[in-house]
């Protein structure tokens, strides 16, 4: 019963994957065979998450047909050059020894502030590292071109320099949370939208990185409206995060927690959960 977003490409892409950072090695294994078996058909994954043999593995082992399977992954902030783009996707199929990846995303803005207190040497131009991601579509190994942590700005600029469709914006979003300054305003996610590029959300939980650390699924109003449907908050939080039409991709190395994460299509918020919801 899973639900389908279109992409730009015209394409269809689960509305919910398994988010991968933090699974490594024997664990990592597992949660995908476990994810495989219950249906998962979309996996995020990043060069930078150092998991992407074990998810190789894992696929190969599942006997689920390479096709039925979309795969994300993600060049590392300081690898947006061309010739070092080229060669970390060489890295990432080799890697999942696959022949393509469905959708590559540039894992952050080139002069991000991601894991540094300065600014990053090196800073590419947007020109530059769109001009290699497109390459590599055009050789085949990446069926969608993506972004991630960009805000309108910059994903206008990006639409406007590459050949190729911009499919995909992965961004932090997840239900208001005022533990939370890293979360995206619903008005990015609609710019994204307006522009016909996906949104994937990710933390949609607003746990695991999310500075908030789980505490959103704590809410009161959370606990009330999940009890109505006899369900968890968290899966009321994922449910409300899909709604906004976005794709979202929940990590778990748990079994019962990658179940609950993909049953969330047989129940709906009504209006006035969802106002309440959007007041927390
Ligand atoms: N593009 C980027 O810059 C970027 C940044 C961060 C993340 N991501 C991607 O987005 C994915 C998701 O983000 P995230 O992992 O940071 O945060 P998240 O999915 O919001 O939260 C994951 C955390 O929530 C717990 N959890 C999972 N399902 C649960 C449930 N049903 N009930 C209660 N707790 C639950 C997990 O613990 P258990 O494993 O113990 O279940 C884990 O600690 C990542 O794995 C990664 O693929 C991308």
């Amino acid at each position: 019963m899973m639900k389908y977003i279109r992409l730009v490409t015209g394409e269809l892409i689960p509305a919910v994957g398994l988010g991968t950072a933090g699974l490594f090695e024997d664990k990592c294994e597992q949660a995908l065979q476990w994810a495989l078996e219950m249906g998962y058909r979309l996996i995020d994954t990043a060069w930078a998450y150092r998991n992407q043999e074990a998810i190789g593995k894992a696929i190969r082992k599942s006997g689920v047909s390479r096709s039925e399977i979309f795969i994300t992954s993600k060049i590392w902030r300081d690898y947006l050059n061309y010739e070092a783009a080229l060669e970390q996707c060489d890295q990432i199929l080799d890697q999942l020894q696959v022949d393509y990846v469905d959708l590559l995303l540039t894992h952050w803005p080139s002069d991000a502030l991601v894991r540094m207190r300065d600014h990053p040497p090196n800073i590419v131009s947007l020109e530059e590292t769109l001009a290699a991601f497109n390459e590599i579509h055009r050789r085949g190994k990446i069926r969608h071109i993506g972004v991630s942590n960009y805000d309108a700005d910059l994903l206008r600029q990006a639409q406007q320099i590459s050949t190729a469709p911009i499919s995909v914006n992965q961004v932090h979003f997840h239900l208001n949370d005022p533990n939370c300054d890293e979360n995206v305003s619903l008005s990015l996610v609609d710019f994204c939208h307006q522009s016909e590029v996906s949104v994937m959300a990710y933390c949609p939980l607003a746990s695991g990185w999310c500075p908030a650390k789980g505490r959103l699924l704590q809410h009161p109003t959370l606990a009330e409206i999940a009890n109505q449907h006899g369900k968890t908050p968290a899966q009321v939080a994922l449910k409300w995060v899909m709604d906004r039409g976005t794709i979202i991709i929940p990590k778990s190395g748990s079994e019962v927690r990658l179940g609950q994460n993909i049953e969330i299509f047989d129940f709906e918020l009504s209006r006035d959960q969802v106002a309440q919801l959007n007041a927390i």
